[in-house]
């Protein structure tokens, strides 16, 4: 079992962060969204593995409701769980500061994404028409949910 360290972003990590979220994103984050973000008070965090960088979480919170904006794994270290331990480690941490109830969007399109959260315990509450930005149109926002 890998020792999985929870790191808090900051400036220095947005260089990898950003390399990160181009590689894993057909419409990435900019370092700008990642810099409003930090200003914003969400909480970012790095995860790594054996002490390397693995992947890294955007969530906010309001009041007692939590919003996952952003996750991501490392392509070479995907597929080994280590999306379902920081999911489920980012769900103890919102309820550990009051949270009731963790929300998130994802494109119907991603397959892997889908399957993470379902595996979390998230479920459908409804669709956002033409959220995102697709390579042809427009694509639709699953809106999940989950009690924590
Ligand atoms: C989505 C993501 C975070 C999952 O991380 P991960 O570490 O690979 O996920 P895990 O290994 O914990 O797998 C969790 C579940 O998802 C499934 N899964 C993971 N990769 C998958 C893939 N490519 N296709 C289908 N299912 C997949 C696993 O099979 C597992 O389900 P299971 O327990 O039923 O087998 C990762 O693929 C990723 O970073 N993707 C690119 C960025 C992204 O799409 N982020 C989410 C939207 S913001």
């Amino acid at each position: 079992m890998p020792a999985l360290g929870f790191v808090p972003i900051g400036e220095a990590d947005l260089d990898w962060v950003c390399a990160q979220e181009a590689e894993l994103h057909a419409h990435p984050w900019t370092r700008g969204n990642f810099v409003d973000s930090l200003a914003s008070g969400h909480d970012a965090w790095v995860l790594t593995c054996d002490g390397e960088p693995a992947g890294y979480a955007v969530v906010m919170h309001i009041l007692d409701e939590s919003h996952l904006l952003d996750i991501g794994i490392v392509a070479p270290m995907q597929g080994r769980g280590l999306g379902r331990l920081f999911l489920d480690w980012l769900a103890a941490s919102a309820r550990s500061r009051g949270s009731e109830t963790f929300f998130l969007e994802v494109r119907p399109s991603n397959a892997s994404a889908l399957r993470l959260y379902a595996r979390c315990g998230f479920i459908e509450i409804g669709r956002r028409r033409g959220y995102y930005p697709g390579r042809a149109g427009r694509e639709d926002a699953v809106v999940m949910r989950r009690a924590l």
